[in-house]
Order: structure tokens, then C-alpha cells, then sequence
């Protein structure tokens, strides 16, 4: 009967089962989301200004459509980091996935490897990094690390990492103090403190009972599997863990810290959450691998360019002195065309964060596979009408103003 319904509607109108562009995971993420997490998602620093930049930057970039220019197949693939990549996108580090579906670290990394794109694990994961390397059968995946107090966690995290076969430490620095992110401290939201919080959530929980049984029953344990070894005996409330959290987050750390991490890793190291040119220079100088321009998705500092915006000074402080210095970039990118601009402004891959946790929260591993299907085609569409039929051969050319 509704399908009969729904048959009678415009084409425009007709619910789809399945996402046919890669925007259509984000309604279908938040209705299967119990709000506290949904608001997470979404959350962004105080008056969401650093979070629109990022928008905005990206949407004045106009592309230069060229014509007859003899095409007959393109090429998406890149090299980066030592390996060869499908697409010049990579899954971002985002804390807590597996409470957006079931085990979701794990399903989004053998999305990731079936797609043939790097997968990066945050500290603060609900899967362990050995749980990640089991699903993606021991294949090299990379590691994220924040700068963190605890130097035992930090050595013991790293140790693991390597163990597991990560290949890829990518450290973030624009975290010394978690940004104000008033969404998650209303009642309810993740880091309300209060005891009532706990009940807040349930009741959240049970208005979406596919995630509720998927997730919030069969999902467990809800603990950040790569943390819980530091906590106190009994500790596995999501109080626990921010307040682990809250006592770790070091802003005394300075640029030292790359030593002390260059002892402990032997692999890739990349460096993420610059936005300032001389940083970038510096990072270069200290020996990075790569570098990530980020404004944390607007989460971290308020009031700051978005990254596309920013991206072009970090290539010119950057390419000459170090031209084999990896330059990533997020924020904002949402489509292929988005892939496309970050391309043609210097960098060499892109990092997406939300739109891979879309994905994972409305289909699981097949909805982020799906989602790269979408914004791979979309990238080469747009690559054959801008008249280019290699990732090497986007570049300034690639802008409608050079
Ligand atoms: C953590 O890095 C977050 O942005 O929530």
C-alpha cells in the first residue's frame, strides 16, 4: 500500500531507499540518531563561525570548465605516504564512531580498505586498535593521537599502533584545550556531567529503537576501547572518560613534542590541525611527513578562515623548501567538486570527517563504500568537464581565477 503511494508521487518526491548523492546521508543520519549524538556530530565551537567558513571558503572556488579536450578515461588514483589510493580522500580521526553504529570503527575501516582509501582511528575509538587491524585482516591502517598528558598512555597507545601494523601517526595539535562547544554540555548532550544526564540519553535512545537495539544494545562495549586501560578499576561511564579526557589535554606542550613523538615512531608522521602558514613552515622544518590544514571541522578555534581559505598560503610557505611534504586538508568538503577545489588550491588529498559518519550511521560499512562510489563519480564527472584526466594534472589551471 505505501509502496503503491509512494509510486504515484513525482520522481522528485519519492523517498529513495538508497542515497543517490552524497549529501543524502546526513537526513538519514540524523533520523537515526538519538539526539545527544546527532548533536555531537554536528557540534562546532560557540557561535559556529569557524564551521561556516569552511563552507563558505570552499563555495566561492570556482572551477574552469574547459571543452574538446580528448579525454577518454580518467584517472582518480594517488600516491601518498608511500602507498597507492583509489581517491585522493581519506576517512578522518572522529572520536566515539562506534556509538554511530555498531562496532563503527571497524565497519568504516573495512569500508575504507574494500574502497581502497586510508582509514585513520581516533585515540578516543570505541573499537581498540587491535579490533580495527582484526577486521581489516592486519592490512595497515593509520593512528591518531592527540596531545595527551599521560605519557604512559601515550607510549602504550603508540606501541599498539605499531603493533597493530599502522603505517601512519597522524598527531593532532590544534586540541591543547577541547573548543566551547555548547551543544554537547546542554542537558543530555555528551559532556553534560550531570547525574541526570545518563537518563537524558536513554530517553533520547529510545525514540530510535533501530539504534537503540543495533547500537545501544548489541554495540557494547560503549567503552574507548584504546583508553579504558587508564582508567580506575569500575570506570566505564561516558563521565569516566570525559573527565580522563578533561585531565589530559596539555596546552603547556610546544613544538618539542614532535621529538619526543619522532623517538617513539618510526612510521609516517603527519601533523594535523594547522592553519597558519608559519606553523606550517615550521612542522615542515621539524621533518614532518605531511601535514592536515584544519580548523578541527570548526570545532576547536572560533572566529578562524576556513581551510580553503587558508590553504594556498600554507602550499607557498611549504612546496619550495619541502616538496615532499604531504599537504592534506578538511573542512567543509562535502562533494567531488569540493575534492576538486581542494586539488587545484595545492593539496594533495583531502580528509573527510562527518560525511563518512553519515554514511556509517544510516547503512553501516556499505553506506560509507556507497559513499565513495558517489563522490568518485562525481569527482570524475567534474574532472572530464574541467578537462583534466589525472589527480596530477589538477592545479591552479584547474580555477576559474588562478
Ligand atoms: C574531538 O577531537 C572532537 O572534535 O570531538
Amino acid at each position: 500500500m505505501l509502496a503503491r503511494v509512494r509510486d504515484r508521487l513525482p520522481a522528485r518526491w519519492r523517498p529513495t531507499a538508497k542515497a543517490l548523492a552524497p549529501a543524502d546521508f546526513r537526513p538519514a543520519a540524523r533520523a537515526a540518531l538519538p539526539a545527544f549524538l546527532w548533536n555531537y556530530l554536528e557540534g562546532a565551537a560557540g557561535e559556529r563561525q569557524s564551521f561556516e567558513a569552511n563552507r563558505a571558503a570552499l563555495a566561492g572556488i570556482e572551477l574552469r570548465p574547459r571543452v574538446l579536450r580528448g579525454l577518454s578515461e580518467v584517472d582518480t588514483s594517488i600516491e601518498l605516504l608511500g602507498r597507492r589510493w583509489t581517491l585522493p580522500i581519506a576517512l578522518a580521526p572522529v572520536g566515539a564512531a562506534g556509538m554511530f553504529a555498531r562496532r563503527g570503527e571497524a565497519q568504516a575501516a573495512r569500508a575504507a580498505r574494500r574502497v581502497g582509501v586510508p582509514f585513520t582511528l581516533s585515540t578516543v575509538g570505541v573499537c581498540t586498535t587491535a579490533e580495527v587491524s582484526e577486521a581489516v585482516a592486519g592490512e595497515p591502517f593509520w593512528f591518531q593521537l592527540y596531545v595527551i598528558r599521560d605519557r604512559v598512555a601515550r607510549r602504550t597507545v603508540l606501541e599498539e599502533a605499531r603493533r597493530c601494523g599502522c603505517d601512519t601517526l597522524v598527531f593532532t595539535v590544534d586540541m591543547p584545550v577541547p573548543g566551547r562547544r555548547y551543544d554537547d554540555l546542554y542537558p543530555g548532550g555528551l559532556a553534560d556531567g550531570a547525574r541526570s544526564a545518563g537518563l537524558r540519553r536513554t530517553l533520547q535512545a529510545v525514540t530510535k529503537p533501530h539504534w537503540a537495539v543495533n547500537v545501544g544494545l548489541l554495540g557494547r562495549p560503549h567503552t574507548l576501547g584504546n583508553v579504558a586501560p587508564f582508567l580506575r578499576d569500575g570506570e566505564t561511564g561516558l563521565r569516566d572518560f570525559f573527565r580522563w579526557m578533561a585531565e589530559n589535554f596539555d596546552p603547556g606542550i610546544d613544538w618539542s613534542v614532535l621529538d619526543e613523538i619522532r623517538d617513539q615512531w618510526r612510521g609516517n608522521l603527519v601533523v594535523k590541525g594547522i592553519l597558519d602558514p608559519e606553523d606550517a613552515a615550521r612542522a615542515a622544518r621539524a621533518g614532518v611527513d605531511g601535514l592536515v590544514v584544519s580548523n578541527h571541522g570548526g570545532r576547536q578555534i572560533e572566529g578562524a578562515p576556513g581551510t580553503a581559505a587558508g590553504l594556498p598560503g600554507i602550499v607557498a610557505a611549504v612546496r619550495p623548501t619541502h616538496p615532499d611534504v604531504a599537504i592534506l586538508v578538511d573542512g567543509g568538503v562535502r562533494s567531488g567538486t569540493d575534492v576538486m577545489r581542494m586539488v587545484a588550491l595545492g593539496a594533495d588529498a583531502v580528509l573527510v570527517g562527518r560525511p563518512w559518519v553519515y554514511a556509517l550511521a544510516a547503512e553501516g560499512q556499505g553506506g560509507v563504500e556507497r559513499w565513495f562510489d558517489l563522490i568518485g563519480r562525481e569527482l570524475a564527472t567534474q574532472m572530464v568537464l574541467a578537462g583534466v584526466d589525472s589527480i596530477a594534472g589538477i592545479d591552479s589551471g584547474t580555477l576559474a581565477r588562478a
